[in-house]
């Protein structure tokens, strides 16, 4: 990673995706940054050995584990299994279900794990007669996972599949041909019917006034008049619609991050236009105006983390 040497220091980063925000959260240390990300997931990226100084207002994957666990329970399934695509989102993730799985006495038949192609792994869950199947992979991956499953018959009312919630609105049914999948739009329907998802709230559900001056039903209103005016019809279909409330907060964490850190600096005769990639102090107090605060009044549903 180099930096424009010319250029003002940057302060703090943004980051969006987790796979982006593990590299750049690991390596940010070594040029005093705080990174902030709005859109990553990543049980790892919780590790304050690899990452220190690393914050996010996107909760983790993890949060959706005790859900899972409570719907198993509900319903006495006491035998599941884990499809997963190997990638280290995932990988933490399965983790921390196996613990908590251990913990409420479900066992774990089968744990499968692919890297692109999900054909095996599928066939190994169909051979093991797998029947409550927890399936952690991205968008494109499901897709391949649904043909397979519809392939192999493992759907209807024997089977219950839990897949991850954030994949856009009728996923498994597009991009059915530039992905090659051999399968048609009605297989991928019949395959997906019943599925179970979870979802992290990422809406405020109290209404409140927040310190932006808007309540969070303000900010979608503004948000979806601007989608609108963009031209996006189906205003929900834009990819990254689900954290627009979280990047909302994320770039209030850094005003307010700044805010106090300029203050904080004041106070000692000091400025945040010192700033260079070797400045220990002002990085300090960058990342503790970041630790010493939580989103207050936030429009998503997040405290930074
Ligand atoms: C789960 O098991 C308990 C105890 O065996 C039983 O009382 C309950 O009705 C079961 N629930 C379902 C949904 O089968
Ligand atoms: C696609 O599916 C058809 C019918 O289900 C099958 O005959 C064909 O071999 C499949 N092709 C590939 C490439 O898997
Ligand atoms: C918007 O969504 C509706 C219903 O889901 C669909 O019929 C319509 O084609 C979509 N429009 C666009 C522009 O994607
Ligand atoms: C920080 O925010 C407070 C409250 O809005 C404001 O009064 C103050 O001037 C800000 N500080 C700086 C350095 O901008
Ligand atoms: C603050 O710094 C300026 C410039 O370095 C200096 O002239 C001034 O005396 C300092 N004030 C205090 C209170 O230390």
């Amino acid at each position: 990673m180099t930096f424009c040497t010319t250029c003002p220091s940057k302060l703090m980063l943004l980051g969006g995706c987790s796979t982006v925000c593990t590299t750049i959260g690991e390596a940010a240390k070594m040029w005093n940054l705080v990174v902030l990300s709005y859109g990553s997931s990543s049980p790892a990226l919780s590790d304050r050995q690899r990452f220190p100084t690393f914050f996010r207002t996107h909760p983790s994957a993890t949060v959706h584990n005790p859900t899972r666990i409570r719907v198993m329970q509900k319903y006495n399934w006491s035998r599941v299994a884990i499809l997963q695509q190997a990638e280290e989102v995932f990988i933490s993730t399965v983790e921390d279900l196996e613990v908590r799985c251990k913990d409420a006495k479900i066992e774990i038949v089968t744990r499968q794990s692919f890297l692109t192609d999900p054909t095996d792994a599928v066939r190994n869950l169909k051979r093991q007669d797998a029947r409550i199947i927890v399936g952690l992979f991205y968008v494109n991956a499901a897709r391949r996972v649904l043909c397979e499953i519809y392939k192999h018959q493992l759907f209807g009312k024997s089977y219950v599949w839990f897949f991850i919630g954030w994949y856009e609105d009728n996923w498994f049914e597009s991009h059915l041909e530039e992905e090659n999948l051999n399968c048609t739009k009605e297989q991928m329907k019949m395959a997906a019917e019943g599925h179970m998802t979870t979802e992290a709230l990422m809406w405020n559900k109290d209404n409140e006034k927040t310190i932006s001056g808007m309540t969070a039903g303000d900010f979608r209103v503004r948000l979806n008049q601007a989608l609108m005016e963009r031209g996006f019809e189906n205003r929900s279909t834009p990819v990254g619609y689900q954290e627009a409330p979280l990047a909302y907060d994320a770039v209030w964490s850094v005003a307010l991050a700044l805010n106090k850190t300029m203050e904080r600096l004041t106070d000692v005769n000091k400025s945040i236009e010192e700033f260079d990639y070797s400045n220990k102090e002002i990085a300090d107090e960058l990342y503790k105006a970041n630790e010493r605060h939580s989103v207050p009044g936030s429009v998503g549903s997040s405290c930074l983390q």
